[in-house]
């Protein structure tokens, strides 16, 4: 098989690449471990910023999202019952989306059967060569038989344990990493949200989160020390300590009902540089993760996909070979501010096991900062709807 961009991984990264660069012309495989239905069910983000928002219309994957997605203007952080209102639209003039990763998904293998791309599910045993020759290729096992995928270039888009980022020696590889002491439990229930607005809460008792998908889908968060197993959290323990999380008024309001679905996500903060390695680029988790306050984990993706994407056509068509020499420092530049902005939200907002009375002073002290300055609210408003491209 040949191809001019083999990409590996069909999560977002490389199901918004592969749209991107197919309706520009450039062909490109997609070789995905899992099944579809897989990818699909797998509960993820479900905000995104604006740049991304532009980036699906113009990858034509844009008119589900404009139907079903829920503009926001704003969020709540909370200490304890200390509400701060965020007014990204105030202080921006700008909005995020509420449409899940799980919907995100959707529509872009819906774009890629109908403009005919290749998608191969089920491929084990990834391995990447001839990154420093004029052609590539990557070998995998599918249907119990060895394929061998020639290619010009490499989109490594196959998340924290794929095998892309890995195919960069050892030695030429450098990796900055901060592991949190807890996680999130989140859970998915078909109830109305307690809030029109996301409240992420600060509380004696822990963080919480208050998201939704849609009027009568929630996804609430809390934080929970990493030796929990899900097993532990009956629906109605999740009730209570969420309730006794959020401020009064809000709980108050609290709807309660089955949860639908619920996992517990580890948090940490991760980079690896640099993105390219000869003809292979790394995209999305296989590069980066952050820790989810602040939703920036799918957002990082899609704008590394923003940044290659363009530097690819201009490899294959135009003759160019200065975006994909530029890609690297283009996409760490932003991906270390929004490293820096997840880190701030986490910090902020999260008890940390063992943590002295001064770490709590300075949480509040934080909080009621932003509270009276709206120059502190307009700084992370900023941060929150997306720096620039
Ligand atoms: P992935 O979504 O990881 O996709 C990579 C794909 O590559 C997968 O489909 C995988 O099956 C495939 N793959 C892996 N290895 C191979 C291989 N060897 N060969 C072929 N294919 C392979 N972000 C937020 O903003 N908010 C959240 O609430 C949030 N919650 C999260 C919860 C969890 C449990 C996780 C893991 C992430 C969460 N994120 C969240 C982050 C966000 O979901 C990711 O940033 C986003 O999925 C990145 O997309 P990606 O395509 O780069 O990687
Ligand atoms: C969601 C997840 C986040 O990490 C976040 O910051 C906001 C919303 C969500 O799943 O809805």
């Amino acid at each position: 098989m040949k191809t001019q961009v083999a990409i590996i991984g069909g999560g977002p990264s490389g199901l918004l690449l592969s749209q991107l660069l197919n309706k520009a012309g450039v062909e490109t495989v997609v070789l995905e471990r899992s099944t579809r239905a897989h990818v699909l069910s797998r509960i993820r983000a479900g905000i995104l910023e604006w740049g991304t928002v532009e980036l699906l219309n113009e990858a034509g994957v844009g008119a589900r999202m404009a139907q079903e997605g829920i503009p926001h203007d704003g969020c709540y952080l909370t200490d304890d019952e200390l509400m701060v209102h965020i007014d990204f639209k105030e202080l921006t003039g700008k909005q995020v989306m509420v449409y899940g990763q799980t919907e995100v998904t959707t529509d872009l293998y819906n774009a890629q059967d109908a403009i005919g791309t290749t998608v191969i599910h089920g491929v084990e045993d990834v391995s990447i060569h001839d990154l420093d020759q004029a052609t590539s290729y990557v070998e995998f096992t599918h249907e119990g038989a060895r394929k061998r995928l020639e290619c010009l270039y490499v989109a490594g888009c196959d998340g924290f344990h794929g095998v892309s980022r890995r195919t960069i020696p050892e030695e030429k590889r450098s990796e900055f990493e901060r592991v949190y002491p807890f996680g999130w439990l989140g859970i998915l229930s078909e109830t109305p949200p307690v809030h029109d607005e996301l409240i992420y809460s600060n509380s004696r008792h822990g963080f919480a989160l208050a998201s939704m998908r849609n009027e009568n889908l929630v996804r609430y968060y809390v934080q929970v020390p990493l030796s929990d197993k899900v097993e532990d959290w009956s629906d109605q323990r999740f009730w209570d300590e969420f309730s006794r999380r959020i401020p009064s008024d809000a709980a108050a309001r609290l709807i309660t009902g089955p949860s639908i679905e619920k996992s517990i996500a580890p948090l940490r903060s991760f980079v690896a540089e640099p993105l390219r390695w000869g003809n292979m680029f790394l995209v999305g988790d296989a590069a980066h993760i952050v820790p989810p306050t602040g939703a920036k984990g799918l957002n990082l993706a899609a704008s590394d996909v923003y940044y290659l994407y363009k530097a690819l056509i201009d490899a294959v068509k135009g003759g160019s070979k200065t975006g994909i020499d530029e890609y690297s420092a283009r996409a760490l530049e932003r991906i270390w501010k929004a490293m820096r902005f997840s880190w701030q939200m986490t910090t902020m907002l999260h008890r940390f096991d063992g943590e002295d009375a001064f770490a709590e002073q300075m949480r509040k002290a934080t909080l009621t900062h932003l509270a009276t300055s709206e120059t502190a609210r307009r700084d992370l408003a900023e941060n929150y709807i997306g720096l620039p491209f």
